[in-house]
């Protein structure tokens, strides 16, 4: 990747977007550049390492995985997202696990590096924050969904959400979206592979979900 589109990408992202030209230049020195192929662990929960990761390219899930394989997505972060905050502010090891899923170009930052270019642009701070309450807020209403809704509804939930995000709409009010794996929709909400599959044939009998080709409609309307 050339320097000059890194500092491109660079200016669009909400964390540098207060600096300037020269400052940015500073920065896209200082970056190591990975390129990544989809599926690659970038680092493991608990692995002691402090750099902070900035996606260029490509997209990164953060996640916790249990011993026996069982994955809870908390983040998917595209370009311009930031991960790895959360081990370079406090240094403790970290806190999940990220996987590209997709391939992917990853800057990486030397946590001293990071701090000293925080020390001279304290404006920094701010953008950082703002990302870590977003991040908080979230995971708040991923804990409300897990203990507030049934699975069936954490399914629609999420699908509404994914949704959103993509903006996909028909022309009869049903939304459609690209079919997504059992495993999947059960990182994503939570829920034990076993519970997403009942949940599915019960929202398909109901009529609440269908299911074509490689997609699922659902009624914009519905109401969890
Ligand atoms: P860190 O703990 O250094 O490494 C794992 C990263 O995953 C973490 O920093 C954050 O960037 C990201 N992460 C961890 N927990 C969450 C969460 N609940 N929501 C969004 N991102 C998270």
């Amino acid at each position: 990747m050339l320097k000059n589109e890194i500092i491109q990408i660079l200016k669009e992202i909400p964390l540098f977007k207060a600096l300037s030209e020269e400052h940015l230049l500073k920065i896209s020195n200082e970056f190591n550049i990975n390129k990544l192929k989809k599926g690659k662990t970038i680092f493991y929960q608990e692995d002691e390492s402090t750099d902070l990761y900035i996606v260029l390219e490509g997209a990164v899930k953060a996640c916790l995985i249990d011993p026996e394989g069982k994955e809870l997505m908390l983040n998917i972060l595209k370009k311009g997202d930031f991960f790895g905050e959360l081990s370079l502010l406090d240094g403790k090891p970290r806190s999940a696990t990220t996987i590209t899923v997709a391939d992917s170009v990853v800057g990486i930052l030397k946590r001293e590096k990071f701090l000293t270019l925080l020390n001279n642009n304290p404006i920094i701070a701010i953008s950082l924050l703002s990302a870590i309450v977003d991040r908080i807020r979230m995971t708040d209403d991923m804990l409300s969904s897990m203990a507030f809704l049934d699975v069936s509804r954490r399914i629609i939930k999420f699908l509404l959400n994914t949704a959103q995000k993509e903006s996909k709409m028909t022309e009869n009010g049903l939304i459609k979206i690209k079919k997504i794996t059992h495993k999947e929709l059960a990182s994503c909400t939570g829920a034990s592979r076993e519970a997403v599959t009942k949940a599915l044939k019960i929202l398909k009998f109901r009529g609440i979900l269908i299911e074509k080709n490689e997609f699922l409609f659902i009624s914009k309307d519905i109401e969890l």
